[in-house]
């Protein structure tokens, strides 16, 4: 089976070739991503209709450089797999009418991948992963902890009733001066910072609501960054430390609860494992803590490799697989409108403040 996947839900137009046959691993042949982020950086934040423009642009080529790389031929596709939500509505139509198009044209089935599920998937493509598993994704849209049971069998036990955890990281950046993308610059500040200096809150710790929160934790930040101002380096070195070690142990708690509520759940699950998917996850602190958290519980703890934990097309043509060969691939999706909002996990209801429009997923 040979996919073809395009993704353009947010800030990287990226298409991508990925094969399975029958016995061996599944293998992925192209993996174009490009990112957005100098076109953006100058307003702090992805700008929806740069982001859709830039798609239109770029999108072409891509898809083209993806099947040259695969060494592929539109011929010997099976399947075109397309991000048709949730995300920046303007990047998803660009995305899901250039592959109506090449599945018109080449006469291929169309299939529209929930980008979520590209996430949920990933660590079946990259560590075989058998079902179930936790988990936990962390991006500038998404704080969500999800039992995945299954293709299309997916129960989210956990989600942010504020701010995203990526979003709390770029809006602290932002307060204290620094760059666009804030997380790896909050990380990188927090390097030399003294991290016992701010008593930031550790919020929704010991709650036995299972979700996350980081508005509280921000207007901390702000609140410390104003009384101390101007802030020399040192200063805005510390606000980062202590800032990341209060998400680190907040997540930590809320990742513990989920580890528990899977045991029970699950009790006969030899080698339950925990993964982690989005952009957040390449921090090493809050890496670490994780990892530290599982093998306590005797948990595996996955991250794959950090290219297929941010936005990426193989995990959407990898989607597109799963599905093909569970036979849920759906109708042909050639009349399929794309979703700004689409919840993973129809069941659970969507909490107040939570999954703003067309965020970032
Ligand atoms: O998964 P991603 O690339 O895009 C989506 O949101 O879909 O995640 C981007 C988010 C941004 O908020 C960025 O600041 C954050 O991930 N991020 C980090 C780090 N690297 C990226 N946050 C904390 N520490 C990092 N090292
Ligand atoms: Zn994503």
């Amino acid at each position: 089976m040979r996919v073809l996947g395009i993704e353009t839900s947010c800030d990287e137009t990226a298409a991508s070739v990925v094969a399975l046959d029958s016995a061996a691993a599944p293998e992925i042949l192209s993996n174009i991503v490009l990112s957005q982020i100098e076109e953006h950086a100058a307003f702090g934040g992805v700008v929806p209709e740069i982001a859709a423009r830039a798609h239109v642009e770029a999108l072409d080529g891509i898809v083209e450089a993806a099947l040259t790389d695969s060494a592929v031929s539109l011929d010997e596709i099976d399947a075109i797999a397309a991000t048709a939500g949730p995300g920046l509505v303007g990047g998803l139509i660009v995305g899901l009418m250039t592959a109506k198009a090449i599945a018109a044209a080449a006469n291929k089935p169309l299939i529209a991948i929930n980008h979520l599920e590209g996430h949920a998937l990933t660590a079946r493509l990259t560590d075989g992963l058998d079902f179930p598993y936790l988990l936990l994704l962390v991006s500038g849209g998404h704080t969500q902890i999800v039992a995945v049971r299954g293709v299309g069998d997916y129960q989210r036990w956990a989600t942010t009733i504020d701010d995203a955890l990526g979003e709390a990281f770029d809006k602290t950046a932002k307060m204290l001066g620094l760059p666009y993308p804030g997380g790896p610059n909050v990380e990188k500040a927090a390097a030399t910072g003294d991290a016992s200096r701010f008593a930031f809150p550790r919020p929704m710790k010991g709650s036995a609501q299972p979700d996350f929160s980081f508005s509280g934790l921000k207007t901390a930040v702000r609140q410390a960054a104003t009384a101390i101002a101007p802030l020399s380096d040192q200063d805005v070195a510390d606000i980062c430390a202590s800032f990341q070690a209060a998400v680190a142990d907040a997540l930590g708690d809320r990742a513990a609860r989920a580890l528990a509520r899977f045991r029970k759940e699950f009790p006969d699950k030899t080698g339950p494992a925990l993964v982690v998917a989005g952009g957040v996850a390449a921090n090493r602190t809050i890496k670490g803590t994780l990892e530290a958290l599982c093998s306590e519980a005797g948990f595996a703890f996955v991250a794959p490799p950090q290219k297929l934990c941010t936005d990426n097309a193989a995990m959407i043509a990898w989607a597109g697989i799963e599905r093909l060969r569970a036979g849920l691939a759906g109708e042909n999706a050639v009349d399929f409108v794309p979703r700004s909002r689409w919840p993973l996990d129809s069941i659970s209801t969507p909490l107040v403040g939570s999954g703003r429009r067309g965020a970032k997923a």
